[in-house]
Formats: structure tokens, C-alpha cells, sequence
């Protein structure tokens, strides 16, 4: 990856959280990343720890009621600030979002061919049907779904294929920045594999940027450059997948990748515990009840983002820094191992 490349999304400090009768669930809680031009970038972590709302409050398409703070630098624009109408006209055109039920986002009256007039005819008014013929079919056929399907209607094709549709409707534009929110989680493995492939020649093709979310690490190690991890509404740790994957730096996504490969083997292996109510995350790193790992100052700092080498960074008080862990070394004591003194005395 060229160092010198300009980010196309530059997020910084983003938080997301949503106004509830139990309080505030801060489901994005200070999140920081860049994305550069071409790059898929794929974001795991158990379900309910931010992923959904952190791809959909980088493309302003939150619920009512949800806040925001920190800043998403899209090609220098702040995207958190600039207007409702901006917004709009930058969707589609410059921004992509693939959701994971294309069935409720496609309109069973619609023909194919009706739903790209529509998708480009909002952006550019007095499209031709044959423009916008010529575009659809060239997704299409990079999607692999033949021209004699352009004027079908949605039941009429499988599951797989009208997901590769809903891939189409919003590349069709070649949006410089997609996110993909779980596109393959209703679909079998084969489809999977196809539609996985797919996503990765298309960002060749079209220089597109993704941020792909899924909580299948098998697909992050397919087809993403970098992979970020998310534990309770923060990234713990990101950097090179494969250099993740060889040798992960955060105990939490120890556990996930210790966790993932078990299922495939030998069965059950998760992760002890449970990911923490939002409305209340425990104070210090927010794992460190979880974590086989956690010293004392996990349980009272937020770790500090360190930098390793190769550009990963990790979240975590065993990276350091540490004058902040403590000189004589005593925090260093595993709280665990304390905990089993004590209950031997
Ligand atoms: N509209 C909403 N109102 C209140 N809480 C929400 C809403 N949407 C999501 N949440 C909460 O925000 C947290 C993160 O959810 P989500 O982003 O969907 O996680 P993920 O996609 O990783 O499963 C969860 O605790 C979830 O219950
Ligand atoms: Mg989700």
C-alpha cells in the first residue's frame, strides 16, 4: 500500500449513541480510522458492540434519535456536518451502502431495469433509458447476471443473485466509498464465496474503498486488506489482516480468532462472559472482565492507542505506554493471579 495516498475517509474520534429509557447506549465510542483509495477494510467483533451503527453513521443514514460527535472526513468534506441536501446528493454517487436483507430493499413491482432508472434518474433527472441501460448492464455483467434478466422483477431470482443486485444498484454509480453491512450473513457458503469474489474484483475495477462488515473472519481473510476489531463500541485493534490473523495483538481478538477456529473444529469454544451492557461499559478498557490478560490499570484508565509496527495499532495496556502502567512493575501483577493468591490465603 502506497504511503503517500491520500485517505478517501479519514474518520476521527467518531462517537454514535442512542437516547434510551435506560440512558444513552454509546454504540460508537470514540473511533478512529483511515480508509484509502481501493482499500477494503473489514470489521468484526460479537454482535452488538457497534459495527451496524459505526458503517451507518459514517454515511449519515442513522435512526431518529441517534447522536453524533467527532469527524468523517470523506475527500476533506466533514460528512458529519454538511447538509441534509448535500448528503443526499452525495448518496449513490460518491457513497454506497449494501444492506443484508436486499428483499426489503427492493420493490417486488419493480422490474430490474425500473430500479436503476429510479436509483439513477434521482441523481441525474433527464437520464436516458438506454444511458442507464448501458450502465446497469455492465454491472450486471461484471455481477455475472445476464441482460436477458434486466426487465425480470425481483422473486424471479434467487437469493445469491439478488443480493449480487442490490451489489449492482449501488455500484452502478462507482461510488468512491461503499459500506456493506453483512452482505453474505443470509446466504449459503458457495453464494458466499461468489459474492465475496465478487466484492473483491469490483474495488479493483471501480478503485472503490469499502469498509466490509461481517462477523466471519473467514471473509475478512479473504478479501480485506486491513481488518479493524470492534469490542464494545471501540476499535481495540487494527492492521494488515494477515498480520492480524499471524499474530493478534489484543487479547479480545485472541479470543475471537481462538474462538472462530474452534467452531470449525472442535466444536463450542466462545468467549467466556458477556460483551457489556452500553448504557454502562465497565470503567478502564472495556474487556477487562473478560480478559485473561487484565492487570489493575485495565481496570481503572482507557488504554491508549499504540502504534506497533507495520501501522497495526492496539488499544491495550500490555502495549504500554509504560510509564503509565507503573515503574516498579506492581500493576503488571495479572488480576487473576492476585485473585487465586487471595483465595488461597
Ligand atoms: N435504534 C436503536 N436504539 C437504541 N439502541 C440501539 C439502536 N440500534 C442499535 N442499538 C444498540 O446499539 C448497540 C450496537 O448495535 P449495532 O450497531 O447494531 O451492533 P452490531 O451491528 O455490531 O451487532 C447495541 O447495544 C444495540 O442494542
Ligand atoms: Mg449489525
Amino acid at each position: 500500500m502506497n504511503d503517500r495516498m491520500e485517505p478517501v475517509v479519514s474518520v476521527r474520534d467518531l462517537r454514535v449513541w442512542y437516547g434510551t429509557e435506560r440512558g444513552a447506549v454509546r454504540a460508537v465510542d470514540g473511533v478512529s480510522f483511515d480508509l484509502l483509495p481501493g482499500e477494503t477494510l473489514g470489521l468484526v467483533g460479537e454482535s452488538g458492540c457497534g459495527k451496524s451503527t459505526l458503517g451507518r453513521g459514517l454515511l449519515g443514514m442513522l435512526p431518529e434519535g441517534a447522536q453524533t460527535d467527532g469527524e468523517i472526513r470523506f475527500k476533506g468534506e466533514n460528512l458529519r456536518t454538511v447538509s441534509r441536501s448535500r448528503l443526499r446528493d452525495m448518496r449513490g454517487p460518491e457513497l454506497g451502502m449494501i444492506f443484508q436483507e436486499p428483499l426489503t430493499r427492493l420493490n417486488p413491482l419493480m422490474r430490474i431495469s425500473e430500479h436503476f432508472e429510479e436509483a439513477l434518474r434521482a441523481h441525474t433527472p433527464g437520464i436516458s433509458k438506454d444511458t442507464v441501460e448501458r450502465a446497469a448492464l455492465e454491472v450486471l455483467g461484471l455481477m455475472g447476471i445476464p441482460p436477458t434478466r434486466y426487465r425480470s422483477y425481483p422473486h424471479e431470482f434467487s437469493g445469491g443473485m439478488r443480493q449480487r443486485l442490490m451489489i449492482g444498484l449501488a455500484l452502478v454509480f462507482r461510488p468512491a466509498f461503499v459500506v456493506a453491512d453483512e452482505p453474505t450473513t443470509a446466504l449459503d457458503v458457495l453464494v458466499e464465496a461468489q459474492i465475496i469474489r465478487i466484492l473483491h474484483d469490483l474495488r479493483r475495477e471501480f478503485d472503490t474503498s469499502l469498509l466490509l462488515i461481517t462477523h466471519n473472519l473467514g471473509i475478512i481473510a479473504e478479501a480485506c486488506d486491513r481488518v479493524a476489531v470492534m469490542y464494545a463500541g471501540k476499535i481495540v485493534e487494527v492492521g494488515e489482516a494477515r498480520q492480524v490473523f499471524r499474530d493478534p495483538q489484543h487479547p479480545y481478538t485472541r479470543e475471537l480468532l481462538r474462538s472462530t477456529i474452534s467452531l470449525s473444529t472442535t466444536g463450542l469454544n466462545y468467549i467466556p462472559g458477556a460483551p457489556p451492557d452500553l448504557t454502562d461499559p465497565p470503567p478502564g478498557c472495556h474487556f477487562h472482565p473478560r480478559c485473561p490478560d487484565a492487570m489493575r490499570v485495565c481496570e481503572e484508565l482507557d488504554p491508549i492507542d499504540q502504534e506497533l509496527s507495520g501501522g497495526q495499532r492496539v488499544e491495550c495496556w500490555l502495549h504500554g505506554p509504560d510509564h503509565l502502567i507503573g515503574v516498579d512493575g506492581r500493576d503488571r501483577l495479572r488480576v487473576r493471579e492476585e485473585l487465586s493468591v487471595a483465595d488461597e490465603a
